[in-house]
């Protein structure tokens, strides 16, 4: 039905302003979520179950290898919703210490025609101590959840350091699995944070705090090299594993596009796959790597597991396609499976390389 309904869905979503068809789509998850038969239908609409999607890495058990990725679900507020769609885990956050407007709006840009956004949200979010009451009350959520921690905007750079480290100490114990993103384009400074030095501070900090596995999400805007050290580093600095990439500022790869904020999406799927294959080049079989860009289809999803991703997440492309993405994408794999002969998705991780 999920295929019927979304391209209904979708014309009116899209005549709203992107943050509020955001907010439109998201109470009506967390209403079918709630309603009576809700959980049920939605299961069987948009869950596929099968044994061979099965992840076991970071230490955690994953039912497949599709995640939500960050800035979705900012604030927490749908951790109960994410295993009804089918979802193989769900990243939350950007989470900072005190709870921050972001950046004025509007701050969010569709580009159809490339099936992109562009966003300058700049970690709007609800702030440290609500996130955790509400993980409270719904974790643990049946599927691994992470938390993508940011910077608050007016932390300076300096001590920055205290910002993730306070996040850990108040959300250790609520999740699975934490992120230092100092890749988001949309707060000044924090990609200067994207440097050896600050990444082996910030995990030495860090680690000692949690035994929940930390990783670090990565910008595609550098030379592979640049970024390929900085992997090295995080690595070298116990990061249990790397997630590439966040979104680009590079406007040129989209007619049309504003000069801020990051681009996500179609646009994004080659510079994402590039700056993967660098870093699996260099850290597959040293670490968990997890790819992030562009993804919006079984085929993409297969080429970054076949080059090294042991997970991979969407965002844009769930925005475009409905949350039937998902479903969609495990669907997929199984039948990439069945034509390599290859048993499982876990067994596929690397083939390539
Ligand atoms: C509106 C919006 C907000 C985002 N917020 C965050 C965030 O808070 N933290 C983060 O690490 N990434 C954030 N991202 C980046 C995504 O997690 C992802 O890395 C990027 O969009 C590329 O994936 P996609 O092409 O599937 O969207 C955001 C993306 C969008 C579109």
């Amino acid at each position: 039905m999920h295929r019927l309904l979304y391209p209904l869905l979708k014309p009116a979503l899209f005549q709203l302003e992107p943050e509020q068809a955001h907010a439109a789509a998201s109470a009506a998850l967390r209403a079918a979520a709630l309603a009576p038969f809700g959980p049920a239908i939605l299961r069987s609409e948009f869950c596929l179950a099968d044994p061979r999607l099965a992840v076991d890495c970071l230490g955690l058990q994953f039912p497949n290898p599709v995640g939500l990725a960050a800035g979705y679900d900012k604030n927490a507020t749908l951790v109960r919703a994410w295993p009804l769609l089918g979802f193989g885990h769900a990243e939350l956050g950007a989470v900072t210490p005190r709870p921050q407007p972001g950046n004025p709006k509007p701050r969010v840009y569709r580009h159809p025609a490339q099936e992109t956004l562009q966003n300058a949200m700049g970690f709007n979010n609800d702030g440290l101590d609500a996130v955790r009451a509400r993980l409270q009350r719904t974790y643990p959520a049946g599927i691994p959840i992470g938390i993508n921690l940011g910077k608050n905007k007016d932390t300076p750079e300096a001590d920055a350091v205290s910002d993730y480290t306070k996040l850990i100490q108040g959300l250790d114990g609520l999740c699975d699995y934490f992120v230092i993103n100092i890749s988001s384009p949309n707060t000044p400074g924090l990609r200067g944070l994207l440097n050896e030095a600050f990444i082996a501070e910030v995990f030495g900090a860090c680690l000692p705090l949690t035994q929940a596995p930390v990783l670090l999400k990565v910008s595609p805007d550098a030379e592979p090299d640049t970024i390929v050290g900085l992997c090295r580093a995080a690595v070298d600095a116990g990061a249990a594993g790397i997630i590439a990439t966040n979104t680009t500022v590079d406007y040129a790869l989209c007619p049309g596009a504003k000069d801020f904020g990051g681009l996500s999406g179609r646009v994004l799927t080659e510079r994402s796959f590039a700056v993967f294959q660098a870093i699996a080049a260099e850290l597959y079989g040293k670490t968990t790597l997890i790819s992030v860009g562009g993804i919006d289809s079984a085929d993409e999803a297969w080429r970054r597991i076949v080059h090294g991703a042991s997970l991979v997440q969407v965002y844009t492309g769930m925005i475009y396609k409905g949350p039937g993405l998902v479903r969609d994408i495990n669907a997929g794999l199984l039948e990439r499976l069945e034509a390599e002969g290859i048993a499982t998705i876990q067994e596929a991780t690397g083939a390539a390389l």
